[in-house]
């Protein structure tokens, strides 16, 4: 991943905080998933009066981009901070992790983690979920 689509998907990813609906936490999530033909997909974490539907950033644009059609992802950039201020890398639960796991390639999928334009760090999907279990499990 070179530097300059990086910040790319930092920049979509802050873009999202503003849409982020969090009336419960405060704490504000944005997203950008890049699939492999080079389509961004945002989503921000959308919360709930009943907490449990509540739905993080990451699975947001997972979602939006399965259910266009899309099945191979290169990478995502989550952001994330109480009131949308950015001080520290926001990991994404395991629960977006094992979402990652359904439709990435553990070894090469990359997580941008940032708190600002030149301030980030990436990770694979190994990295953030060891010995995961996936669909090759199943095969
Ligand atoms: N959240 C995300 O959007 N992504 C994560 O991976 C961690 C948590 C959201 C869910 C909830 O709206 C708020 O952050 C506090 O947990």
């Amino acid at each position: 991943m070179d530097k300059k689509l990086a910040e790319e998907m930092i920049e979509l990813a802050i873009g999202q905080l503003q849409y982020s609906y969090t009336p419960y936490s405060g704490f504000k999530v944005g997203a950008a998933l890049l699939t492999k033909d080079g389509k961004f997909y945002t989503g921000c974490n959308i919360e709930n009066a009943a907490f449990t539907p509540t739905n993080c950033a990451e699975r947001t644009a997972f979602f939006k981009a399965v259910s266009e059609g899309e099945r191979e992802f290169r990478a995502i950039c989550i952001v994330g901070g109480k009131d949308g201020i950015l001080t520290e890398y926001a990991a994404p639960c395991g629960v977006c992790r094992q979402v990652m796991m359904e439709f990435c390639d553990p070894e090469t999928f990359q997580i941008i983690l940032a708190t600002g334009k030149e301030q980030y760090e990436i990770f694979t999907l190994k990295e953030l979920l060891p010995q995961g279990f996936g669909p090759t499990n199943l095969a």
